[in-house]
This record gives C-alpha cells, structure tokens and sequence, in this order.
C-alpha cells in the first residue's frame, strides 16, 4: 500500500487532552489558507468503523477479551486506511486523523501489557507501510485528563462511550508514560505539544510544527 502526495496528520493524548478542539482550529485554519482537509478518526471515521467504535466503547462490554480489543481496534484501522486515508492522500489532500496506531501502541501495548512488536505486526496488515507525516501529541498531566475526560461523559457522551475512561489510574499512567516514550523514540515524527495551556496557545504551537510541513508536502 504505497502512496505518496498529501499530507497525513494524526493527534494523539490521553482522554480529555484537547484533541476535539485542537482538531477542529487546525482543520479551520487548513481550510482557510486553501487546503483541502479530511478529518477522521479511530476507533471510527467510515460507518463501519463507528460501528465497531460501539462496540469498543460500549461499558456494558466489560468482558471484552484485551486480544479482541487490539484486534477490533485494527479493524477499524484497516477500514479507515482503506476506504478514507490512502484515497484522501492520493488525490493530494491534508488528512487529520484523530488517534493512529500510537494510540494502540500506549493503550493495548503499554496500558494493557500487550507488547509492541504485536501491535507493529498488526500495523503491518491493517495499513502497510502507511505512518503519518507528523504526530501531535497533546501532553497533559494525569488528574486534569482524568477530571476532564469524567466531566465529557458526564456532560455530551454519556456513559455510552465510558468503558476505556473506566480504566484504573495505573492504566491512565501507563498510557501517559507511554506515550512519552514514543515520543523520545521518535523525535522527527511524534511532537509533543504541551496542552496545559489555553486553547489560542496549544493552536499555535500546533501550527508552528505544522506550516513548516506544508511548504514541503505536495499538497495543493
Ligand atoms: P477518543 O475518546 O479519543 O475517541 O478515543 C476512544 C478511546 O479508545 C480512548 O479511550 C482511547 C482508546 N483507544 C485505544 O485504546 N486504542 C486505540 O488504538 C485507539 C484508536 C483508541
């Protein structure tokens, strides 16, 4: 699965980072300097992926196997890459995907004890040699991710979408933790954004490691 042109942005963080928001001023912004912009998301994007993003975060499914999880996870991956990511890159567009594999690198292989190099296998038959251009990881401390992803399912989700923000503190930590070690890992691609601060600021600070890449990018 080759493809060249476009531009493949992901954002990545723990629950209650900002990403909703920061996705939203960054595809804005695209928008409004002339690009033409795709959003998705995981679990979701397609309307096979939000079907299986049911089933992920549904908390009635509280025996979910951690093997069927990754693999659900993936699932949709796959669908997402195939149906809305690699069409969207081939015809020279900016892709804003919330969540990628890194995301079930911390989760499933950190947050769950499940390893990396299984979650790399996957990687391979669900996307190829896909990776995003960049990675915005939104970097914010424990507590205020957790009170701010409680306050969300309280507020707009419900607890329909409550069963990976059931998880235990340690889980939260490991995910977090995870995280930044990717990001040490892979300086070039992972960013770490600090999003402790208010939203004008984390924009910014977005835009600033994203406009460098669009000058290069064949998009437009
Ligand atoms: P969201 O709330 O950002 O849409 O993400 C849904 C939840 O799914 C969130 O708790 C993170 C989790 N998740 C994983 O555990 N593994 C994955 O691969 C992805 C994409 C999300």
């Amino acid at each position: 699965m080759t493809r060249r042109g476009g531009l493949f942005i992901t954002f990545e963080g723990t629950d209650g980072s900002g990403k909703t928001t920061q996705i939203r001023l960054l595809r804005e912004r695209l928008m409004r300097e002339g690009y033409e912009v795709v959003e998705t998301a995981e679990p979701g994007g397609p309307p096979i992926g939000v079907q299986i993003r049911r089933i992920l975060l549904d908390p009635a499914n509280q025996e979910l196997d951690p093997r069927a999880e990754l693999l659900l996870y993936f699932a949709s991956r796959a669908q997402n890459v195939a149906e809305c990511i690699v069409p969207a890159l081939k015809a020279g567009k900016v892709v804003v995907c919330d969540r990628f594999t890194d995301s079930t690198v911390v989760y499933q292989g950190a947050g769950r004890g499940l390893g990396q190099e299984v979650v790399e296998a996957l990687h391979q038959v669900a996307c190829g040699t896909l990776q995003p251009d960049i990675t915005l990881y939104l970097d914010i401390d424990l507590e205020t991710s957790l009170d701010r992803a409680r306050q969300r399912n309280e507020s707009q989700a419900g607890p329909a979408e409550s069963r990976m923000d059931d998880q235990s503190v340690e889980f939260h930590r490991a995910v977090r933790d995870g995280y930044l070690k990717l990001a040490a890992r892979e300086p070039g691609r992972v960013r770490v954004i600090d999003a402790g601060h208010d939203a004008a600021t984390v924009e910014q600070a977005i835009w600033e490691q994203v406009a460098p890449l669009l000058e290069t990018a064949r998009v437009r």
